[in-house]
């Protein structure tokens, strides 16, 4: 066995780790740990030689159902363990495994290895297999294995699935003693293998390392990441072979002559969005056979048969957050930084970005053709400024530009707390695009001279969403277009949601009976006062009305009669008295 170029892996590295300007696309490939488990074929879905720690029976277990399934074409397993263990010969023989090799042999033959080896502590596992490859002639050696470089690894805004669903960080920290012996060993291989370059293979460049960063490559010869397929039944694996991508098409550029490989992007994260990028897929689908992508944050799991479109391909991507929202912003954008992942899709040499909630209305492939960042003006929050609006985009996406972009998330400000401010303070140069390839339904009513009808390329729901039920301005003739567009299918499904949706709305409680409005309180007037007998307080009230205005017939009146009424009062009770007097005088006499 010879090999040339080697890829050593470790699990799960983020892309935005890995150095692909650097990387060869035919190097023999060895990965370490659950890499099966990254968001996509970071280092693609062939795997020469794999290997795991074999201490854990659930690893195993994964890994021969992994290689079982077909997600991974996986050539060979590399050992490392004792020959008697139990969970080494179980995997040793999956027939999944087109090989299995006894790694801890060849390294225990060489001397200087060997010696190393019977110090103690084991250095890293992709250390072992470097030295492993070196043993077989190879001559150039990029290492990915952040872990090894001993600084702490976090991405605070990029979250890959592994890390959301074990609370756990994402890679082991090796302790001190670890990473020196590491570090030792590593040195130990320069010295027994001097005509060899070991390369570091990450985008970190590490000053403490006896190695450096391994020279930048024509893209041509570099290796991409792959996106993973998810299959109708929902689960990765690859649906075509890996020379022809269903994630892009090859076009020629009309300009430069180039053979590009385009693709339209879109992001979505909700069922309500998943609709939008229906509508989207199916204007795209009106003019054009290049592929969709739909970019959804891996915890969102979408089903890939929903579209009516055969063009839309469902890619897994980590979240970004906006760091700026929600204090100032707009909540709705906190999720929209991960838009940038489309900076990340290095398979592609063009993208054309758009908003789930755009309508395309004419062909739009001439904008393949541009190079560098164009973005059409924003008619929004800043009309005097000139301000694209991030809806639609063309970019070329390059792990080293993603990266840049991640690295300046915290720390650029956005001036609406999403992606637009963030990307307009990114690409001061950018080619501003006739404004028809990014018409906002608003300009309809705020500069009705720009609102063409028979130009508009892409029509873009900004607020108020086609699907979104409010009492806001009535758009339904706009709205209409956008309903035109679903499929038969899709309309069906589209109302079939919307019945969920409105079910599962809280039954407006009936409300509460009011009590009811107490009437002021006010005092009895000397008439009332009369009628009801009571004289006394009837003369109290007429008084002071009658010391104003002692000639007033009314209250003069009211005041006899009061006075008649107070002594008939007085009389009839003295009766009553003088009655009962004589009653009792009888009764007392009998
Ligand atoms: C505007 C843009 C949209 C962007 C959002 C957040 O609504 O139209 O594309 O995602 O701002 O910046
Ligand atoms: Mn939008």
């Amino acid at each position: 066995m010879q090999l040339n170029s080697v890829i050593v892996a470790s699990s799960n590295i983020a892309v935005s780790e890995i150095n692909f300007e650097a990387l060869p696309r035919d190097a023999t490939i060895i990965r370490c740990g659950n890499f099966y488990d990254e968001e996509l074929y970071s280092l693609g879905a062939e795997v020469d030689y794999c290997t795991i720690s074999e201490q854990s029976e659930a690893l195993i277990k994964r890994l021969a159902q992994v290689a079982y399934s077909g997600a991974y074409t996986i050539k060979n397993y590399l050992y490392a363990g004792d020959t008697n263990n139990k969970m080494s010969q179980m995997l040793r023989r999956q027939p999944a495994f087109k090989g299995a090799v006894d790694c801890l042999s060849a390294l225990s033959e060489h001397p200087q290895i060997a010696r190393f080896f019977m110090s103690g502590t084991k250095p890293a596992l992709p250390l072992q297999m470097l030295a492993w490859a070196l043993i077989h002639g190879c001559d150039r050696a990029y290492l990915i294995a952040p872990e090894i470089y001993g600084e702490a690894r976090h991405f605070p805004f990029v979250e890959p699935t592994y890390t959301q669903q074990s609370n756990q960080p994402h890679v082991e920290q090796r302790d001190q003693t670890a990473k020196s012996i590491d570090h030792a060993f590593i040195a130990m291989l320069m010295r027994a293998f001097p005509k060899a370059h070991i390369f570091d293979g990450t985008t970190r460049r590490p000053a403490n390392m006896p190695f450096g960063a391994a020279p930048q490559i024509p893209s041509h010869d570099r290796l991409a990441p792959m996106p993973k397929v998810i299959s109708a039944a929902g689960r990765r694996g690859i649906d075509e072979p890996q020379t022809k991508s269903p994630y892009y098409a090859h076009r020629l550029n009309a300009v430069t002559g180039k053979d590009e490989r385009c693709a339209y992007v879109t992001f979505c994260d909700s069922e309500a969005y998943l609709f939008g990028a229906r509508v989207l897929a199916n204007g795209l689908a009106k003019h054009s056979q290049i592929p969709l992508i739909v970019m959804t944050p891996s915890d969102f799991k979408v089903s890939g048969s929903k579209f009516q479109s055969p063009y839309v391909r469902i890619l897994p991507v980590p979240r970004i957050r906006s760091p700026h929202v929600p204090e100032k912003h707009q909540a709705r954008f906190e999720n929209t930084y991960t838009k940038l992942n489309v900076f990340g899709l290095d398979f592609l040499d063009k993208a054309i970005f758009l908003d789930s909630d755009i309508a395309i209305l004419r062909n739009i492939e001439d904008l393949f053709d541009i190079d560098g960042f164009a973005a059409a003006p924003d008619h929004g929050l800043r009309l005097m400024a000139d301000d694209f609006n991030s809806g639609v985009f063309v970019c070329q996406p390059s792990s080293n530009l993603y990266l840049k972009l991640l690295e300046n998330v915290s720390h650029v400000q956005s001036y609406d707390g999403g992606d637009q401010g963030f990307l307009n303070e990114m690409f001061p140069d950018r080619v501003l695009l006739p404004h028809h390839f990014n018409v906002l339904k608003r300009v309809e009513k705020s500069l009705p001279a720009l609102f063409d009808e028979d130009k508009i390329a892409a029509l873009h729901f900004v607020g108020e969403k086609p699907w979104s039920v409010t009492t806001a301005t009535d758009w339904s003739h706009l709205d209409r277009l956008w309903f035109e567009m679903l499929g038969p299918d899709e309309s069906i499904d589209f109302i079939l949601w919307l019945k969920s949706q409105y079910a599962r709305q809280p039954v407006p409680k009936p409300p509460k009976p009011q009590p009811p409005i107490p009437v002021a309180k006010r005092a009895p007037s000397a008439e009332e006062l009369l009628d009801m007998g009571k004289y006394q307080e009837a003369l109290k009230a007429v008084a002071p009305i009658l010391k104003e205005n002692p000639r007033s017939v009314r209250h003069l009146r009211l005041a006899r009669d009061a006075y008649l009424g107070k002594r008939q009062y007085i009389r009839a009770l003295k009766k009553h008295l003088r009655l009962r007097k004589v009653q009792r005088q009888r009764y007392q006499s009998n």
